[in-house]
């Protein structure tokens, strides 16, 4: 019997993923993820994203739903998610090592609601708000929704995890006391705003489009951003921050919920 074309085993996949991930920053994981998992998980971030709980975010001054925290904690379905092993073997090829989550988190995106992300790196906020030691962790996002062109996708600059993190020169020590300010629209460790022309100049973008079930891995210090969601479509992604097991931050005081104090590999 003569192989079957275009069938690609998971070794080759990963290798590709690797590859891509260390280039460029970023990879897509062509993988199929379990849809029966997946549509549990998106019905209990629906369902969760209703309750009045401190690890649900809402738009800046309105009731909207913007994110839920954490919900691998106690929910069941979550769980299993981030325990599933197609992650955790992305996770584990893409650092190098044994991995535990160290934030999980839904980005809903409201239709006509939602809001942007300002241009960021993840890693200044995890250096400065837990003294996380160095970037040895990755973010892996899973489409809930249909990202498309029009309803605020993730966007990165393609080679810039290279670049450590940027910060202005005038900077001052901006450590934040109030959580919130790590996951609204007004971000408290955004790029320099003096940054930003020359790093779109220099850096391609991509745009993180992708039906629902879509994988992507994104490097601690790539440069990302997403803008409001201007169309009649919700975006929901989920994000599984997987941190290497000898890379726990030194000062994690934020909630729980946000910087998972349990560091057992998984
Ligand atoms: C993030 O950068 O943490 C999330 C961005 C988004 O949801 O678009
Ligand atoms: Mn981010």
């Amino acid at each position: 019997m003569s192989p079957v074309k275009n069938e690609v085993s998971n070794a080759d996949t990963l290798t590709r993923a690797a590859f891509d991930y260390q280039n460029q920053g970023w990879c897509e994981y062509r993988q199929p993820f379990p849809a029966d998992l997946l549509a549990e998980v998106k019905q209990r971030i629906e369902e969760i994203s209703r309750l009045r709980q401190p690890e649900v975010v809402y738009e800046d001054g309105s009731d909207v739903a913007r994110g839920v925290h954490g919900c691998h904690r106690y929910d069941e379905a979550c769980a299993a998610l981030v325990r599933s092993r197609i992650l955790v073997d992305l996770a584990e090829t893409l650092i190098g090592s044994r991995v535990y989550v160290y934030q999980f988190k839904a980005n809903i995106k409201a239709a006509r609601e939602g809001r942007e992300w300002p241009w960021h790196q993840d890693f200044a906020f995890w250096l400065h708000e837990d003294g996380m030691p160095s970037p040895d962790a990755v973010t892996i996002a899973i489409n809930l929704d249909e990202a498309h062109e029009s309803n605020g996708p993730l966007r990165v600059l393609d080679g810039t995890h290279r670049l450590g993190v940027l910060e202005s020169v005038s900077r001052k020590e901006n450590r934040t006391s109030n959580w919130k300010d790590d996951v609204s629209s007004n971000l408290s460790h955004a790029v320099p705003p003096e940054l930003i022309g020359g790093l779109l100049a220099d850096y391609p973008m991509s745009q993180f489009t992708g039906l629902p079930g879509t994988i992507t891995a994104f490097h601690p210090c790539i440069v990302h951003s997403s803008s409001n969601n201007h169309s009649n479509d919700r975006r929901s992604i989920l994000f599984v921050t997987y941190n290497s097991v000898d890379n726990a931050p030194t000062h994690a005081t934020r909630p729980d919920f946000l910087v998972d104090p349990d560091t057992s590999p998984l």
